[in-house]
């Protein structure tokens, strides 16, 4: 792979269950074991900031109307672009977000019904205009990505309460706005993670190689 002259920011998006995180910790190891400058990192709860916004948007003790809940998301996402996506960009490292602003967009925007052409204009001014370079999508249907967040055993967060029609208005709304995007990647979340991380890796370096002199 060539060497970095620029910092590359990935976003990795999917619904809950999804794999998406298990995918963003495997790529960050494949770049470091190839000595690649990488970091992984998340929205929301980055930062010190975040990690409290994380808490309360998880639990919701107090009720959230949606344009809270979005200007909570927003909020972390400010101080996550400042304190720690820039500088890791500034560095010429790879960046890679466990989500970003693109959900938000399905989240709140699409499957909460706030408007989608006003979370883009603050989602732009919070990431400081610096959108992903790539994304990948890991796509897998609501009834899957429900059985495995069963699975799991671990205490549901609010969103993962909302049940098969919330999560199939998420598919829905990934695969709308996925659909006419020349940089996003979409991975099948049925595959192993071994598999998927190994695809991920692949069509990064063909991305790279194609795009980046
Ligand atoms: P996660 O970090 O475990 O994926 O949990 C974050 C939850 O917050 C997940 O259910 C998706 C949701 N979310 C939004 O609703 N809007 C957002 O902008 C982001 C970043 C996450």
């Amino acid at each position: 792979m060539k060497l970095l002259r620029q910092g590359i920011l990935i976003a990795i998006e999917g619904v809950d269950g999804s794999g998406k995180s298990t995918l963003a910790r495997n790529l960050y190891l494949k770049f470091i074991s190839q000595n690649i400058p990488t970091l992984l990192t998340k929205e929301p709860g980055a930062t010190s900031l975040g990690k409290r916004l994380r808490s309360l948007l998880h639990k919701k003790p107090v009720a959230l109307c949606p344009k809270t809940e979005y200007l909570l998301f927003a909020a972390d996402r400010a101080q996550h672009s400042t304190e720690v996506v820039m500088p890791a960009l500034q560095k010429n490292k790879i960046v890679i977000s466990d989500r970003m602003g693109d959900s938000s967009i399905i989240y709140q925007g699409y499957a909460q019904g706030l408007d989608i052409k006003m979370i883009e204009i603050i989602n732009n001014w919070t990431m400081n205009g610096k959108f992903p370079d790539l994304v990948f999508y890991v796509r897998l249907s609501a009834a899957q990505a429900i059985k495995r967040i069963k699975l799991r055993n671990k205490k549901l967060t609010s969103f993962e309460k909302e049940g098969k029609p919330f999560t199939q208005t998420l598919v829905d709304g990934f695969d709308w706005l996925f659909k006419n995007r020349s940089n996003v990647i979409c991975l099948d979340g049925r595959n192993s993670p071994e598999i998927i991380t190994e695809q991920a890796f692949n069509n990064f370096s063909a991305w790279i190689n194609k795009y980046h002199e």
